[in-house]
């Protein structure tokens, strides 16, 4: 019988996605798939992702979840087939934006929704009547973070696999909001006392919770692993993690090699591949005039695609643009990106000053992101931590040689260039930088241009890059044997009873806080029954 996973997620690509999350989520999904794993992803029924897969049809009804009750629906991702839960609660999920609305604010019941995301889960993982029960939950970022937390409460046999992408965002909310999603009150204390709590400065923490409760952590690349154990990375969840360190590992992200391959792919002026790049000629005059750019073959061309936020350094690189333009009189810059609103000015000011050289599109485009892989000769990609990041690995399969800084996946997936150190045309793939200053960017484009400008060298890396596997296989390996870890130390599989608890009303109107939240433990804890 094969292993059953249960993926919980608030993102899955082509359903909904924020940014390298719903990538991630799906095209895991697939290799997993693949590797004859029965995988099923568990995630909100956004009016997208409704729309979006194919044969949806009505499995169960959950009632008493926190923010009340849904309807679970099953259906298929529409390019893999794979099976996909979608939990249907409209007061909660039909809305336009995932996280926020459009004017860019959190929306306030983010703890309520995604709570009930995790409660779902873990009726699951008990057992639901037409849904097989998994073996292994495994949860995607603060989103799923409760997910372990409950597991543990209702005792399910089930383990829990929770991965960090990203600790910059953690879904922190009011402590004393706990009680109403049912985290019982020992696990609200103050963190000193209690390991298990998911108090954090002050704050109840979803992604905590998913840290502390489950049973293995992982990150998705392994330098980023060690760098969140320490101050400048952690977020201020180094403590937490430091403590957790025996079930942390990393596993760095594959991509999904079908929808990124310069050689089939539909999306891009010509096709090309590693051992015919002529293509690429094509696709740097389309990416010109898509981004009126002057139409000059042999004009350095640096794309820059991602969301234009401070953690990406997109603060830094708007300061470093003018130098790099007057210092190389060629240069051209094609950048795709979405975000704060400040930086998205002044790229704009910077695409007017320097019209023909700097072109810039404001917003979110998936086939302009091919479009710009494809025709560009550079990325630039400054991070000022980067837990994996997906945007350099697109590049480097299409022969886009990056630019990017030396922190968490980008060194790993990065083979910087470095002839002195032993790292030449053999191998490099292209260069790294340490540094966050706006003079740090300027030196190493610097780098990258002066073996621009030597076609022979400059090939090489091109060859290196789109030859380097970054598909899926030897990352799910590592899950996989995470996975059997956990199966093999788990007695009885299969065997262990689904508890049928009646599940009690809970009343919205009671009286005190207290009996509120006794109730709502009682839901979480005892009360995780389905009602199918
Ligand atoms: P992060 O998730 O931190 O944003 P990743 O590199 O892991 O970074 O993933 C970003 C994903 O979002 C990639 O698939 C990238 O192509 C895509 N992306 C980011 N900004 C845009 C945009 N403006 N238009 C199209 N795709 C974008
Ligand atoms: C997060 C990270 C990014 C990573 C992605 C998928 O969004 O910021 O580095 O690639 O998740 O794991």
């Amino acid at each position: 019988m094969s292993l059953n996973v249960l993926l919980v997620a608030s993102e899955a690509l082509p359903l909904a996605k924020s940014g390298g999350l719903g990538d991630m989520v799906s095209a895991y999904a697939a290799a997993l798939r693949d590797a004859g794993v029965d995988v099923t992803i568990l995630m909100p029924a956004y009016p997208a992702a409704l729309a979006g897969a194919v044969d949806v049809q009505y499995v169960a009804r959950m009632t008493s979840l926190p923010g009340g009750d849904a309807k679970l629906l099953r259906g298929h991702m529409p390019d893999t087939g794979v099976p996909v839960l979608l939990l249907q609660m409209n007061h909660l999920f039909a809305r336009e934006g995932l996280y926020r609305d459009a004017q860019g604010r959190d929306y306030l019941d983010n703890l309520t929704r995604f709570a009930s995301l995790s409660a779902a889960a873990t009726r699951i993982a008990r057992g639901v009547r037409n849904v097989k029960r998994p073996d292994i939950v495994h949860a995607h970022d603060w989103h799923a973070g409760l997910t372990p937390l409950y597991m543990r409460l209702a005792g399910v046999a089930a383990k829990s696999v929770f991965t960090i992408h990203n600790l910059a965002f953690q879904g922190n909310h009011p402590l004393a909001m706990g009680g109403w999603i049912g985290v019982p009150p020992e696990l609200l204390a103050p963190a000193l006392s209690d390991e298990r709590s998911i108090e954090f400065y002050g704050s109840l923490s979803m992604m905590k919770a998913g840290i502390v409760h489950s049973d293995r952590v992982t990150t998705v690349s392994q330098r980023y692993a060690s760098e969140i154990l320490t101050p400048h990375f952690g977020h201020g969840m180094e403590g937490v993690l430091q403590a957790q360190h025996a079930k942390l590992s990393g596993i760095v992200n594959g991509i999904d090699t079908a929808t990124w391959d310069p050689a089939a792919d539909i999306l891009i002026a010509r096709r090309y591949s590693v051992d015919d790049t002529a293509g690429k000629q094509a696709c740097k005059r389309e990416l010109q005039q898509a981004f009126g750019l002057t139409r000059d073959p042999f004009a350095p061309l640096v794309a820059i695609g991602s969301r234009l936020t401070e953690q990406k350094l997109a603060d830094v690189v708007v300061q470093a643009l003018p130098a790099l333009l007057e210092q190389h009189p060629r240069l051209q810059f094609a950048i795709l990106g979405q975000g704060e609103r400040h930086l998205e000015q002044a790229l704009e000011d910077l695409a007017a000053a320097w019209p023909g050289r700097v072109g810039v599109q404001i917003g979110y485009d998936e086939r302009r992101a091919h479009m710009l892989h494809a025709g560009a000769d550079i990325l630039l990609h400054g991070s000022r931590f980067e837990p994996c990041g997906l945007t350099q690995l697109y590049a480097m399969r299409y022969g886009t040689i990056p630019v990017a800084s030396r922190v968490g996946g980008l060194a790993d997936t990065i083979v910087d260039y470095a002839p002195h150190e032993g790292r030449g045309e053999e191998v490099a793939t292209g260069f790294l930088f340490d540094g966050e200053s706006h003079g740090d960017v300027v030196h190493a484009v610097g780098r990258a241009l002066a073996s621009f400008v030597q076609p022979a060298s400059w090939h090489a890396l091109q060859r290196n890059a789109m030859s380097r596997d970054f598909g899926w296989e030897s990352s799910t390996s590592n899950y996989l044997a995470l996975y059997a870890g956990l199966v093999d130390a788990r007695p009885a599989l299969r065997d262990t009873p689904v508890r049928k608890t009646p599940v009690r009303a809970r009343a919205s109107t009671a009286g005190s806080r207290r009996v509120l939240a006794e109730e709502a433990f009682s839901v979480a804890a005892a009360d995780m029954a389905l009602t199918a």
